[in-house]
């Protein structure tokens, strides 16, 4: 009943396939998205981590490679009042890895490594026109919103609860993207801090799509052609799958990274606020085992990240992944190495 009401993602962009390749901040740039783009889903540039003059330039290189619809994707989290306190409780916790690496802490930088959406990001999509803009940890200021609505692009965003999906719709989304506990990555819950509120992808997506009247697109352990066919019959206007993708050709995903999605340690993932200082679910590694996952110790998002960079670096350099977060999804069964626009068609051969 309710499908005749809202329309597929095919509908609400023009798109050939209901499928979005996840926006993956860290392990790809422009080339997984026109790759996607090109084979008829959705591809997304992911901006978090990027300044403005790479943005400028991913997106040159997306226009200049295909004429199909992209999104493009921000985080849009407060940004956190520094605290000496907490940076230095933290690189009390990390003291004995910069002792075992020989790592002068005061040598290392205090810094957010990532910026939420802003004017000056809004002034870079001015001059490209993205027909999506998605994000995470809710919406920008009402203001920076009407910018993006003004430009023509239709806005997404995550949601990990009816109560958040209830307040994206309330609050201008066009499409909500149900984010269930299986996803990789950053769990975008905003509304609150309680991870015993975040439940599985396919008890979440009928729940938000009983609740809402917008499109909503699921997302999370979601693998292969059986399991996109199994969302968009509970309802999903679309899927949004980024794990299955982190092998493909296109992506950057580091060595260390690719080893570890290749191993067995890969079948073994948990949720951890120690790499930003919000959840994302990752591969098990040794800092999570020796910290605990969740953690009292590092500094409020994103600022957990620079005391970790140089251990991060260290150990890459030797090819551990010891303090890399190495972010995955619950389900790797569809994760290969194919390009991506294979992968895309193949993941909607049941439908
Ligand atoms: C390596 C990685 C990086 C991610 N980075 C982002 C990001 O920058 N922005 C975002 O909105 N979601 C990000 N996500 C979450 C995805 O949007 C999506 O919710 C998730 O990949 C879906 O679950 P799946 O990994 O099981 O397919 C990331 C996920 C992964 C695996």
């Amino acid at each position: 009943m309710r499908m005749a009401l809202t329309m597929n993602l095919q509908q609400l962009l023009g798109i050939a396939l209901p499928i979005i390749q996840a926006p993956m901040a860290g392990v790809q740039g422009s080339a997984l998205t026109v790759a996607v783009s090109n084979a008829g889903g959705l591809g997304s540039l992911p901006c978090a981590m990027l300044g403005t003059d790479s943005m400028r330039e991913e997106l040159a290189a997306i226009n200049r490679q295909t004429a199909q619809p992209f999104n493009v994707n921000f985080s849009c989290h407060e940004p956190p009042a520094p605290s000496p306190e907490r940076e230095a409780r933290w690189r009390a916790a990390l003291a004995p890895y910069y002792k075992e690496f020989g790592i002068d802490p005061d040598a290392i930088p205090v810094g957010p490594g990532r910026a939420p959406f802003r004017a000056e990001a809004a002034d870079v999509l001015d001059d490209f026109k993205p027909a999506v803009v998605s994000f995470h940890f809710g919406l920008p200021s009402p203001e920076l919103l009407a910018r993006v609505r003004a430009l023509g692009a239709k806005i997404f965003s995550s949601a990990t609860t009816v109560d958040e999906a209830r307040w994206l719709e309330a609050h201008g989304a066009d499409a909500i993207i149900a984010q269930g506990l299986e996803a990789g990555g950053h769990r975008g819950i905003f509304l609150s801090d309680d991870l015993t509120t975040q439940v599985g992808t396919f008890a979440l997506l009928p729940q938000i799509v009983q609740s809402v009247k917008l499109p909503v697109i699921a997302a999370g352990g979601i693998a292969d052609a059986k399991g996109v066919a199994a969302a968009i019959a509970l309802g999903a206007a679309g899927v949004q799958i980024g794990t299955a993708y982190l092998l493909c050709p296109e992506t950057t995903t580091s060595a260390v990274h690719r080893t570890a999605l290749k191993s067995e340690v890969a079948r073994h993932t948990a949720l951890t606020n120690l790499f930003t200082g919000r959840p994302a679910r990752g591969i098990v590694n040794r800092l999570m085992k020796e910290l605990g996952a969740i953690s009292g110790a590092p500094p409020a998002f994103p600022l957990a990240t620079a005391a970790i960079a140089p251990l991060r670096a260290r150990a890459e350099a030797q090819g551990f992944g010891d303090f890399s977060p190495l972010w995955w999804g619950q389900n790797a069964s569809g994760c290969k190495e194919l390009p991506a626009a294979q992968l895309t068609r193949a993941l909607t051969a049941a439908l």
